[in-house]
């Protein structure tokens, strides 16, 4: 089993470089589906979901080559072969894969996603959007049957406002008969990405990034080269990171429109940020950080996935803070481990209550998830001593190269064990 190692209390200080979105690239690569030619993706993150989601392709007839962190797809020869088992379950996102194919070959067959746990996730506004569009839907034995002898443009309405449901809409509506208009979309920037490359493609799409946003469907999407916008998650990680133990440390390639909330949320603390063209500079020489409460929110308000970073960073602030996650009202595993550290941190309903004022201790913690990961990582690089964690199958997830980027600014971080029985844990899962 794969473990990292983090002794805590250095400084950073230098510059960090974000990967490509994550949540954009797992929409992408199995968008390419949809086009009669080769695609070309640029800046793709290095990481494990890039790698699943690309064998998945091979898997149904495409043929793909990776070259540092481009991916050409070349969708000649894919055909809808179904999907009820395998790789498709060791990703949430392999959700992609039905609304690409039941666009392109009007018919698909996709086990159940896997992913993060998070509490419940269900899939009934995809579902919904796919029945609107003309598609007979059917869960058999944990996989979903889409079929359609055509699809036809339909107006839906998202009863939640869901990134996943926009997006596999909008994949399945590019090459339906007539007019798609989907409201109460999701407006997250990954959204407007996946929107570029059908546009490119030839897709007609119009209002990506609002909530309405209209589909022109079209009869056939041609290959392209698209660049995938840099990753706000990751950066948001790296920023929490910064502002808890960085001396001065410059995150490159960043959208800093992007990351508005985080940045109102860290000057409240008294963190010093600059924000440039194309990158964030946060600088931390007052040693005071003054707690703050704060509520996830759907894009532009605070992402759930920065939740449980910031919580880390909360446990040092000099009184107490009130963390609520409307979007995920269960996603607090990484409390339980940062009690472990010393922090005083209680969960009630959709909210975590931190004392504040905690000196973290090093010790053996577990990453239940990605961001779970991320939370973990913070806090190990905050703690005295040693941290130890497993489960780090969950942060290859998200973080490209993250000890080299960490180690590059001053962090004493470093990796022990093998990966191989932690593959085929997960397999079983
Ligand atoms: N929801 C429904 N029905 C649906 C779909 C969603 O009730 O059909 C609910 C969910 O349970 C949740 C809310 O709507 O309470 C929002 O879920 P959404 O569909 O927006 O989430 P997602 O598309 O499954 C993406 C990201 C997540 C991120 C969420 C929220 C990907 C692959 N995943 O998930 O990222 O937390 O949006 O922003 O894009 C992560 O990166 O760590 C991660 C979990």
């Amino acid at each position: 089993m794969e473990k990292l190692f983090i002794e805590g209390g250095h400084k950073l200080e230098g510059t960090i470089e974000v990967s490509g979105a994550k949540n954009s690239a797992v929409a992408l690569i199995p968008a390419t589906i949809l086009a009669d030619s080769p695609v070309t993706i640029d800046h793709l993150p290095h990481i494990s979901d890039v790698g699943i989601l690309s064998e998945l392709l091979e898997e149904i007839g495409g043929t793909t080559k990776l070259e540092g962190d481009t991916l050409t797809v070349d969708p000649d020869g894919m055909f809808p072969m179904p999907l009820p088992n395998g790789r498709v379950k060791k990703l949430r996102a392999s959700y992609y894969f039905m609304g690409a194919m039941l666009g392109k070959f009007k018919k698909a067959v996709i086990g159940l996603p896997g992913g993060c746990n998070l509490g419940p996730r269900p899939i009934d506004q995809h579902i919904k959007g796919f029945e609107a569009l003309g598609a007979k839907v059917t869960n058999e034995q944990g996989a979903i049957y889409l079929q359609a002898d055509e699809l036809v443009g339909a107006n839906i309405y998202l009863d939640v406002v869901s990134v996943g449901a926009t997006i596999n809409i909008m994949l399945a509506a590019a090459k339906a008969k007539g007019t798609t208009t989907i409201e109460n979309a999701a407006k997250e920037p990954e959204i407007i990405d996946v929107a570029t490359l059908l546009t490119n493609m030839g897709a007609v799409i119009k209002g990506a990034g609002t909530n309405v946003i209209r589909i022109e469907g079209v009869d056939s999407l041609q290959g392209c080269r698209h660049t995938i916008i840099p990753d706000r998650i990751e950066a948001g990680s790296y920023m929490i990171m910064a502002a808890a133990v960085g001396k001065r440390v410059e995150i490159d390639n960043v959208i800093p429109l992007h990351l508005e909330s985080l940045i109102s949320k860290l000057r409240e603390m008294n963190i010093d940020i600059e924000t440039r063209d194309d990158s964030v500079v946060i600088s931390n020489g007052r040693t005071e950080k003054m707690p703050v409460d704060v509520k996830t929110l759907v894009y532009p308000g605070f992402a759930t996935d920065l939740q449980q970073p910031f919580t880390s960073l909360l446990t040092e602030a000099n009184g107490p803070s009130i963390v609520t996650d409307t979007i995920y009202g269960s996603r607090f595993k990484h409390t339980d481990e940062l009690r472990r550290m010393g922090a005083a941190i209680k969960v009630e309903g959709q909210s975590a209550l931190i004392s504040g004022n905690a000196r973290l201790q090093g010790a053996s913690v577990k990453a239940t998830d990605l961001r779970a990961g991320a939370a973990l990582v913070v806090a190990g690089l905050m703690a005295e001593g040693v941290t130890e964690i497993s489960g780090v199958e969950h942060i290859d997830r998200g973080y490209a190269f993250l000890e080299e980027k960490l180690r590059k600014v001053g962090a004493n971080i470093w990796r022990e064990g093998s990966a191989t029985s932690d593959k085929a844990e997960q397999e079983q899962h």
